[in-house]
């Protein structure tokens, strides 16, 4: 599966940013020219402020990921905030009240003891707690002002549909922080553009919540910058909104919509790293188990490109010559994940990294697409590293604990109260008094701890054990291998400026 060819569209050559579209902020001024290159969101961490910095610094467009902000902020002051980065951020919080409480509740100074387990957040649900709240917004703001610091480069930050109670709280923290772009995909994300507006302009949000089992549709959460402020909000500078699609159909829905038109897409095929939409077609599996995606799921990229909105190709583009097969079917250009992921700002652990750029320079990088991993029953891609939850016996032997919550789903009990479950809980838990299908537990791997293993914080419990990771990347491993020959073979590592060079043909 890909995209279809459509007739090329006249471009400059050589050009790698282009002026086409410039929204109205709410502050009257207008947006930076648009990148060729948006270095993708990757969570949880993996492209985190560091990343992000370092891309947009080159001018291009660095993402960093909203997943599991909350988490991060908290873990690294337990883990004393060396550098006094998130202190530093917090220092420039416009609410001193929250970031002040903020440090004195998780900051340790020098870090935690050894085996210490971190201190973990309350979870997420239709009602979170105020302090919660808080610390969302102080850690999308944290995020976004580090990412922004000492250059004039653009930054977005990326949220998951999927995970929808935490967004208008992280959002509107890096819309504090003056975040220029935000990129949504796992999900329709048709109600953004309106919650955009309306953060940016201080009002009470009422944000929609999708109810496993629902009797009626109103459930949502409430949330008001006039509370967090202790009076009234500062109007906001509206950031851009790009939806990242796999279908023509979710492009043309969003685009044709008064209320829900992007100002341009992230068209993402299946080769991507991390999630991926399902198959449009019937449910079908190879002789790996991994979905078979067919014509059904190609992105006629003519029609796309006739909706007359900026895109950015996205999954197995991350060469040369894949952001000029992109510009040359009209794309501004590319969104790349997998070589940065590896790149030597990116968030993923160290060891991790270090042990997957050795597997995929020695050829044997193996990508799996996997449809069961993921609690959100999305496809997820799977790196197979030793040691990590893509062995079996490593996976079989994690006793299943549920801490977190990022992924679990909101349903209606008897009676009409609001319960949460994630098919990678508990099996008793889920299929008890949750009453969900033992069925949808098989396979399943406990993400939030996986990643956040993957992002160098895993959880220790107090008994010696660790949390084990989860390493994910995109099919197409090859321009890693490229980028390393091309910087002379001798070298072990590579940055993400150097990734935009050889992106760029430089
Ligand atoms: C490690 C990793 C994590 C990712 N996590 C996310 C994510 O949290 N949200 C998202 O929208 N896309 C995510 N992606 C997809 C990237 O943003 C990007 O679209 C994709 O990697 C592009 O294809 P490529 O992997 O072939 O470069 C992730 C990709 C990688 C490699």
């Amino acid at each position: 599966m890909g995209h279809t060819t459509p007739a090329a569209h006249p471009r400059t050559p050589g050009a790698v940013t282009s002026p086409a579209v410039h929204p109205r902020t709410s502050t009257g001024a207008t947006s930076p020219p648009l990148p060729a290159i948006i270095q993708g969101g990757m969570g949880v961490a993996v492209s985190d402020w560091r990343l992000a910095n370092a891309v947009a610094r080159t001018g291009q467009l660095g993402v960093v990921s909203g997943t599991a902000v909350d988490v991060m902020c908290v873990r690294r002051l337990q883990d004393g905030d060396p550098g006094g980065h998130v202190r530093r951020a917090l220092a420039a919080f416009p609410v001193p009240r929250i970031a002040e409480q903020l440090v004195a509740t998780y900051h340790l100074e020098g870090g935690r003891a050894d085996g210490v387990p971190y201190r973990n957040i309350p979870m997420f649900s239709a009602r979170p707690a105020r302090r919660l709240q808080e610390l969302a917004v102080a850690a999308g703001f944290v995020e976004v002002f580090l990412a922004k610091e000492g250059h004039h480069g653009p930054i977005g930050i990326n949220l998951l549909r999927k995970i929808e109670a935490p967004i208008p709280f992280v959002l509107y923290g890096a819309m504090l922080a003056e975040v220029d772009a935000v990129l949504v995909g796992a999900g329709n994300p048709h109600e953004l553009p309106g919650l955009m507006d309306d953060l940016a302009s201080g009002s009470d949000i009422r944000w929609s919540l999708r109810v496993q089992r629902a009797t009626h549709n109103d459930h949502a959460i409430d949330f008001s910058p006039a509370a967090l402020f202790e009076g009234a909000p500062p109007v906001l500078p509206r950031p851009r909104f790009l939806a990242i699609v796999a279908s023509n159909d979710l492009a043309e829905g969003l685009a044709t919509s008064t209320t829900a038109r992007p100002d341009g897409f992230v068209v993402e095929g299946p080769p991507a790293g991390g999630h991926n939409a399902p198959p449009r077609g019937p449910r079908r599996l190879d002789e790996r188990e991994q979905p078979i995606y067919d014509t059904r799921d190609e992105v006629d990229l003519t029609a796309l490109a006739a909706l007359g909105l900026p895109f950015w190709l996205a999954g197995r583009y991350g060469a040369p010559t894949g952001l000029q097969q992109a510009r040359a079917v009209g794309a501004e250009g590319v969104q790349v994940g997998t070589v940065f992921a590896l790149c030597e700002e990116s968030g993923m652990a160290a060891r991790l990294k270090r042990d997957a750029l050795e597997l995929v320079r020695s050829g044997d990088g193996d990508v799996r697409t996997d449809w069961r991993v993921s609690p959100t029953g999305f496809p997820f891609k799977v790196l197979s590293v030793p040691g990590t939850l893509s062995e079996p016996e490593v996976l079989a032997s994690r006793e299943r604990i549920c801490d977190l919550g990022m992924l679990r789903v909101p349903y209606e009990k008897e009676g009409g109260e609001l319960g949460y479950r994630c098919p990678a809980e508990p099996v008793a838990s889920y299929t008890g008094a949750k009453g969900a299908r033992e069925a949808n537990t098989y396979g399943r791997v406990c993400l939030c701890n996986a990643l956040l293993a993957t992002a160098g914080v895993p959880q220790s419990r107090g008994d010696g054990s660790v949390e084990p990771a989860l390493a994910t990347l995109g099919t197409d491993l090859t321009p890693v291998v490229a980028l390393l020959d091309a910087l002379g073979g001798e070298r072990d590592s590579y940055t993400a400026a150097e990734v935009v060079d050889y992106l760029l043909g430089r």
